[in-house]
C-alpha cells in the first residue's frame, strides 16, 4: 500500500477489484440514467476520472463516446484496459494520471465523470478547476460522490455508527470530507460551472451481498487504522462482530451512503 498524489490510498488486490465490481453492481443502473440525462451522446468526447477498473468507460464507449478512463492507479488502469479489450471494445482508452494535473488538451471534452473520487480528495474544488479547463465552452461535468454520514442501521447498531464516526475522523485527519457531498453544488460553482442538475439517492438492504458493502469497507478502512495505531485490533474485531451480526439479522435494515449527483455545465 502506498500514497500517490493525494490523499488516497492504493490497493491492489483482488479484494480491491472484488469492491470495484460491488461498487459497479449497486451504482451503474443510476450512473447510466444520469450520464443519459446529461446528454452522453455517440460521438462525444467523454473522460471517466478515477475510473478504477472502468465499467463506466466502456458502457460510455458501447453507446459510442470516445472514452478514456484516467485512474492514478497503474494496477486498475492496466485490468480496465484490459478488460475493454477482451470485449472488444475500441472506442476506450484507459491510461495513468492524476486529476489534478491530467494532461488532458485544454478544452477538448464534451463531458466528464467522476464517481467515489472527489470525496477521497483533500482539494475538490481544485480537481473541479482541473475538469473545467479540460472541458469545450458548454461541456458537461457529472459528479457522483457518496456522504458515509448517512450509513445507518434501523434497528441502530451501535457498531455500525461507531465505525462511521471512526471513518468520519480517520478522513478528517487527513484532510478529507467524508460527510460533505451535499456540498457538490457550492463546490463546482466556486470553480466556475453552471448547475444544471443535483439528486441524491440512498440504497437501502435487508438481504442479499450488498448489505454487508460497508461492513467489508469500513473493515479494510479499520485495518489501516490498527496499522496506524488509531484503533486496537480487539476493538476493530468487536465492531466487525457487532455489523456482521446487524448484517446477518433478517430484520435489519442497513442503509449504503447517500449518493449526491451532479450536473454543471461550463458556461460558453
Ligand atoms: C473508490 S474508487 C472508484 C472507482 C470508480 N470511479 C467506480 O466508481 O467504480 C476511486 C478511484 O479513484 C482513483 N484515484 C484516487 N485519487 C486519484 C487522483 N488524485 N487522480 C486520479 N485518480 C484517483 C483510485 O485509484 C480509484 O481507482
Amino acid at each position: 500500500m502506498s500514497t500517490i498524489g493525494d490523499q488516497y490510498i492504493l490497493g491492489v488486490g483482488r479484494s480491491d477489484h472484488d469492491r470495484l465490481h460491488v461498487i459497479s453492481e449497486i451504482h451503474d443502473g443510476e450512473t447510466r440514467e444520469l450520464l443519459k440525462r446529461a446528454g452522453l451522446a455517440a460521438g462525444h468526447r467523454f473522460v471517466e476520472f478515477g475510473c478504477g477498473l472502468g465499467y463506466v468507460s466502456r458502457w460510455a464507449a458501447e453507446l459510442g463516446a470516445h472514452a478514456t478512463g484516467i485512474d492514478l492507479n497503474e494496477h486498475q488502469v492496466e485490468v480496465a484496459q484490459k478488460l475493454a479489450d477482451h470485449s472488444g471494445v475500441t472506442n476506450a482508452q484507459f491510461r495513468v494520471a492524476n486529476i489534478y494535473e491530467h494532461g488532458l488538451e485544454p478544452e477538448s471534452l464534451d463531458m466528464t465523470h467522476c464517481r467515489w473520487l472527489l470525496v477521497h480528495l483533500s482539494r475538490p474544488v481544485e480537481a473541479m478547476r482541473s475538469i473545467y479547463a479540460a472541458l469545450k465552452p458548454g461541456g458537461v461535468m457529472v459528479c457522483e460522490e457518496c456522504d458515509a454520514s448517512a450509513i445507518y442501521s434501523e434497528p441502530p447498531s451501535h457498531a455500525y455508527q461507531e465505525m462511521v464516526e471512526l471513518g468520519l475522523n480517520a478522513g478528517k485527519r487527513r484532510g478529507v470530507d467524508y460527510a460533505g457531498w451535499r456540498r457538490v453544488h457550492l463546490w463546482a460553482r466556486e470553480a466556475g460551472f453552471e448547475i444544471v442538475h443535483v439528486s441524491a439517492y440512498q440504497p437501502h438492504y435487508i438481504s442479499g451481498k450488498h448489505k454487508g458493502f460497508w461492513n467489508w469497507t469500513m473493515v479494510t478502512a479499520g485495518e489501516g487504522m490498527v496499522r496506524e495505531g488509531t484503533l486496537s485490533e480487539e476493538r476493530l474485531r468487536e465492531l466487525e462482530r457487532g455489523m456482521s451480526a446487524a448484517d446477518m439479522d433478517p430484520h435489519t435494515v442497513v442503509a449504503h451512503a447517500r449518493m449526491h449527483q451532479l450536473i454543471a455545465r461550463k458556461p460558453v
